[in-house]
């Protein structure tokens, strides 16, 4: 038993691992967008550009698609959103949806 010990625990470790990995592939993905939007989508003080912190999942992901399918011009965002697969989109939904927005 004792030997199986250090591999029991780091099967226990494993999910949460994972989640990290996750939270890390969405974070570097989100980083793509601080440039304009601001650090996990703080609109940057006195920009024209919108923030993405605290936007509805439901709202970005359209904005995304209507970008990518040409249903909603733009001058950067169209050709942005063609680089995201549709699942990326959806993490980087709930990311921004997650933050809070800052007054
Ligand atoms: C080079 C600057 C730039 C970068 C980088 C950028 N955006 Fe944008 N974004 C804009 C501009 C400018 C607009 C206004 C629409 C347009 O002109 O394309 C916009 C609009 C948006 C909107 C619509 C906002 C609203 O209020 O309707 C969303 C959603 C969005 N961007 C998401 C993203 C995401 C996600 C990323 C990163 C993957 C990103 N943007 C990266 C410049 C940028």
């Amino acid at each position: 038993m004792h030997r199986l010990l250090p591999l029991l625990i780091a099967m226990a470790a494993l999910p949460a691992r994972a989640d990290d990995a996750a939270a890390l592939r969405v974070r570097s993905l989100a980083a793509q967008c601080a440039a304009c939007h601001g650090t996990e989508g703080h609109a940057v003080e006195g920009s024209l550009i919108a923030g993405l912190s605290g936007m509805p999942a439901s709202y970005f992901s359209a904005q995304m698609k209507a970008f990518r399918s040409g249903a909603r011009q733009g001058t950067v965002m169209p050709q942005l959103a063609k680089g995201f697969t549709p699942e990326q989109v959806e993490q980087l939904a709930a990311f921004f949806a997650a933050q809070r927005r800052r007054p």
